[in-house]
């Protein structure tokens, strides 16, 4: 499963050989093509591309929410395609927290219940669903916000409500599609400094999907598509994974390119 030297760590996410094709009308859209990647535990990590390039696609593969064309993957130390619809379910409500653009609230219920609904699927009992919430809420400084309803909200709370509601289930990773789509600059940047702190006090690993820069500039790790296949993968500078990728010889790279030096023969 890992492709690395033995650290003891593995990945938390591992996806080999991985095709989805839609077949609509006639066409066969390769949306995922052929990608191979890990994902590690501890670290915030970004798949990114643009429109239409198998983002939400991949996630959606992920979650078990759909089923691969072809390839495989390993998910919190299983493997996705032996797992039945039950234990897929079982999966995502207590180890998966899920974070969307559209924040994905119920409109008529308050911020409380909203954080409340994966818990009450759970069978949580009451008492203690309504301290995980209250905690939830408390985390993303929403404490004086209970009661508001989704429209009583700014954008920037209501996607802390859904952070809160991925939070309240204690997951060990959270899948986040476009989480600061929606939102302007500096509340983005807000919701993504959240989601770094779920990384270091919590020990939740986060997985963001987007196209936005500022996602790709905090990420650890950034998986780059195109048309449904893996282009890049960028590791920042100073991080060892634990199968040995770092980011120094990506940016090594780089920096020859951009500080280039020139020739003897040039200069005069
Ligand atoms: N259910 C579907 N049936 C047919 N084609 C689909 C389906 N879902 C997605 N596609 C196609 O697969 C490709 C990848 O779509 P996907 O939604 O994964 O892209 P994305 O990277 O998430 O884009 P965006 O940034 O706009 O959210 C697109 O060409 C899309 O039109
Ligand atoms: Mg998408």
């Amino acid at each position: 499963m890992s492709n690395g030297f033995s650290s003891g760590i593995e990945p938390i996410i591992s996806i080999q050989n991985l095709h989805r094709i839609y077949h609509l009308e006639g066409e066969d859209i390769h949306a995922v093509n052929n990608i191979t990647l890990d994902i590690w535990p501890g670290y915030v990590t970004a798949i990114v591309g643009r429109s239409g390039s198998g983002k939400t696609t991949l996630l959606n593969l992920i979650a078990g929410l759909d089923d691969p064309t072809e390839g495989e993957i390993h998910i919190l130390g299983r493997r996705l395609s032996s797992l039945s619809e039950p234990e897929r379910l079982k999966m995502r409500l207590y180890e998966i927290g899920f974070v969307f653009q559209s924040f994905g609230l119920m409109p008529l219920l308050t911020a409380a219940e909203n954080v409340g609904i994966p818990l009450r699927m759970r069978g949580t009992n009451p008492i203690e669903r309504e301290q995980a919430v209250a905690e939830a809420l408390e985390w993303v400084g929403l404490s004086h916000r209970v009661k508001h309803r989704p429209y009583e909200l700014a954008g920037g709370e209501q996607q802390r409500v859904a952070i809160a509601r991925a939070l309240a289930s204690n997951p060990r990773l959270i899948l986040a599609d476009e989480p600061t789509g929606q939102l302007d600059t500096r509340t983005g940047r807000r919701i993504l400094d959240l989601l770094r702190r779920l990384v270091i006090e919590r020990e939740i690993t986060v997985v963001i999907v987007s196209h936005d820069p500022q996602v790709i500039q905090e990420a650890d790790v950034v998986h780059e598509l195109r048309d449904g296949q893996l282009m890049e993968t960028r590791i920042k500078d100073g991080i060892v994974l634990p199968d040995g990728s770092s980011g120094s010889i990506q940016f090594m790279e780089d920096a020859q390119t951009a500080y280039e030096i020139p020739q003897a023969s040039s200069i005069n």
